[in-house]
């Protein structure tokens, strides 16, 4: 891993405050400053030829999320959040019985359930899957998979507590029983490996304001590829077309992954995403993920001493990149801490989240800060 020292000064946020927030929002790289100067510029002079520079440079980013999750390029396509992508996904799909099953956890970040629900209306049947002690068993999810189940819809790390689920065992399932599998991996694509083509995994969907150090409004969906010109979503728009630039009436989808775009793409959240992109690929997610468990069983440790509930489940397969708490006055707490520059987040639990930019001794001072200021309530 290149030297925490010189990482960190990319970092101008971690210059303002004790930042253990990546879950949340990752920390942006100063790459971007240029990226919006840049942007600016061709705004301020502005003539239609920009798009030639801008696709291909939405295009490449997309290419460079697909090598992150180990997929071929031309497989990712990006848009503003996930929502819409998954919503886009759903509209692919037919909801006769007998398969018109929808898998997914109460882990679901709110996206998930809300979505599914929605598609009842077309025929859909959600089929939800209880966590035990904040996170979802593998055996049960499986059992709950048979030949009723078109899709699987789940999170690979979730949200609230950080349990990681093992994603193998659903994929086989999803395999045997003919179910296709989504993953939301937003809170582990940038801090936990994974690899979608040695999953078998049929459709992920992420974005990059979180642990991949990107801009806001910067979501993306991986497709396998032996899927796509099966696909066509229903909610779609102009440049989904085989030939967007000739804006005539059509009805042929894009015969790759550009069947999975809309209308005028967010360019700007792609182009501010790459630096960091760029940064954490240079890192390699396996470095990052090394440190991630230290500091994260550090935090662990630390909270044990202090005597408050670890939500999250402790062997490090089982758990992604953050560490959820819970201690009576937890949400004043947080408050608290963010206000003196601790900025961690709270979503039921204190969660706290350190990435690569992070220093052993920061997650340190954060837990001494965080232990002091739970004593006092
Ligand atoms: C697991 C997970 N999925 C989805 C989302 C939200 O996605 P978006 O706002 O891009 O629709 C989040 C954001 O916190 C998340 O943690």
């Amino acid at each position: 891993m290149r030297p925490l020292g010189e990482l960190r000064a990319e970092f101008p946020l971690l210059e303002t405050c004790t930042y253990l927030n990546s879950n949340s929002t990752g920390a942006i790289p100063r790459g971007a400053e240029a990226v919006l100067q840049r942007y600016w510029k061709t705004l301020a002079s502005w003539r239609d030829e920009a798009w030639a520079e801008w696709i291909p440079a939405v295009g490449a980013y997309a290419d460079g999320l697909a090598a992150l999750v180990g997929g071929r390029p031309g497989t990712v396509i990006t848009d503003s959040n996930l929502s819409v992508l998954l919503g886009r996904l759903a509209t692919c799909f037919e909801y006769g019985a007998p398969r018109n099953r929808v898998v997914i956890t109460d882990l679901e970040f709110p996206t998930v359930p809300f979505i599914w629900k929605g598609f009842e209306r077309y025929g859909a049947e959600t089929v939800i899957v209880r966590s035990e002690n904040g996170r979802i068993d593998e055996e049960r999810l499986c059992a709950a998979i048979d030949e009723r189940t078109l899709l699987v819809c789940v999170s690979h790390a979730s949200f609230a507590t950080g349990a990681l689920l093992d994603l193998r065992p659903v994929a086989e399932r999803c395999r045997a029983t003919g179910a296709l599998l989504a993953v939301d991996a937003y809170q582990s694509v940038g801090i936990v490996p994974i690899d979608v083509q040695e999953l078998g995994v049929d459709f992920l969907l992420a974005g990059a304001h979180k642990w991949l150090c990107g801009g806001i409004e910067s979501a993306f969906l991986y497709v396998r590829p032996e899927l796509l010109p099966s696909l066509s979503p229903a909610a779609t728009g102009w440049m989904a077309g085989a030939n967007p630039l000739s804006f005539g009436p059509t009805e042929d989808y894009a015969p790759g992954i550009g069947r999975f775009a809309s209308g005028t793409p967010a360019v700007l959240p792609a182009l501010l995403s790459r630096p960091g992109l760029d940064l954490l690929a240079g890192v390699g997610v396996d470095a990052i993920r090394a440190h991630s468990l230290r500091c994260t069983t550090r935090i662990m440790e630390r909270a044990d001493e202090a005597g408050f509930q670890v939500l999250t489940p402790r062997p490090p397969e089982q758990r992604g990149g953050v560490v959820a708490l819970r201690f009576a006055g937890d949400a004043a707490v947080t408050r608290r801490l963010v206000e003196r520059g601790f900025v961690c987040s709270y979503r039921g639990a204190l969660r706290v989240a350190p990435h690569f930019y992070n220093s052993l001794e920061e997650v340190e001072r954060f837990m001494d800060e965080l232990t002091r200021e739970a004593h006092d309530v």
